[in-house]
């Protein structure tokens, strides 16, 4: 499974990625206004990073001005992966992108119907956004396990993002179910390093070498 870091915090990606366990990076509105740096600047600074896929969300809502939007952002680099939200218009804009050769990333998807259609107008991604779901009381884990199926049976090639995950849990699933790719949060990727045993056991090795070093 690859694992894409679900930020735009540019040191975060720069931490991440110097550990090797990146893939690609995901960006939505709200995490670049986090940010409070100029939109353009930071696609840019972070698709200078590494040569992995970028995803950065476009906001029109009409069909037309999303293709002129997706077209300007994809051309700050060629790894950026345009967001398209899951709405009437977006599949209209998802399908003219993917002639154009432009990659897109079909976004706020919450059922499998919508993943079905967003594969069917050629989505190069799909980002089904299972921790919104599980905050209001469904599984969200379950449509994941359904598009991959469906995605199997007919031999689509979108890959599916397992997004909105909030915790390690989340990511052991998803990679049990066979995702293409989990989007995790800095903090949950810091929960999946650690492990108290692994800092006991460690310090316990450093505390006994210095034993050792006492008798050279
Ligand atoms: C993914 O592409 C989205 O940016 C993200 O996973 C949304 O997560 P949230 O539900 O924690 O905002």
């Amino acid at each position: 499974m690859k694992i894409f870091i679900d930020t735009a915090n540019v040191e975060e990606i720069r931490r991440m990625n110097d550990l090797g366990i990146i893939d690609g990076v995901t960006t939505n509105p709200s995490l670049i206004a986090r940010e409070k740096k100029k939109f353009k600047d930071l696609v840019t600074e972070i698709t200078g990073i590494a040569d992995f896929p970028i995803s950065v969300e476009a906001v029109s809502t009409q069909a037309d001005a999303m293709i002129k939007e997706a077209k300007e952002i994809a051309s700050i680099a060629p790894n950026v992966v345009v967001k398209i939200p899951m709405i009437e218009e977006g599949l209209k804009a998802t399908k003219i992108l993917a002639r154009d050769g432009v990659k897109t990333n079909v976004t706020l998807v919450f059922s499998t119907n919508q993943a079905l259609l967003a594969a069917k107008a050629g989505a190069t991604y799909v980002s089904p956004f299972i921790g919104r779901l599980d905050d209001l009381g469904h599984e969200g884990m379950q449509i994941i396990r359904d598009i991959i199926q469906i995605y199997q049976n007919y031999g689509y090639r979108t890959e599916v993002i397992v997004a909105s995950i909030r915790h390690p849990l989340h990511v052991i699933d998803a990679a049990k179910i066979g995702a293409h790719v989990a989007t995790i949060p800095p903090d949950v990727l810091r929960k999946m390093i650690g492990h108290p045993l692994t800092d006991i056991g460690l310090k316990r090795f450093l505390d006994d070498w210095k034993k050792v070093q006492s008798m050279q």
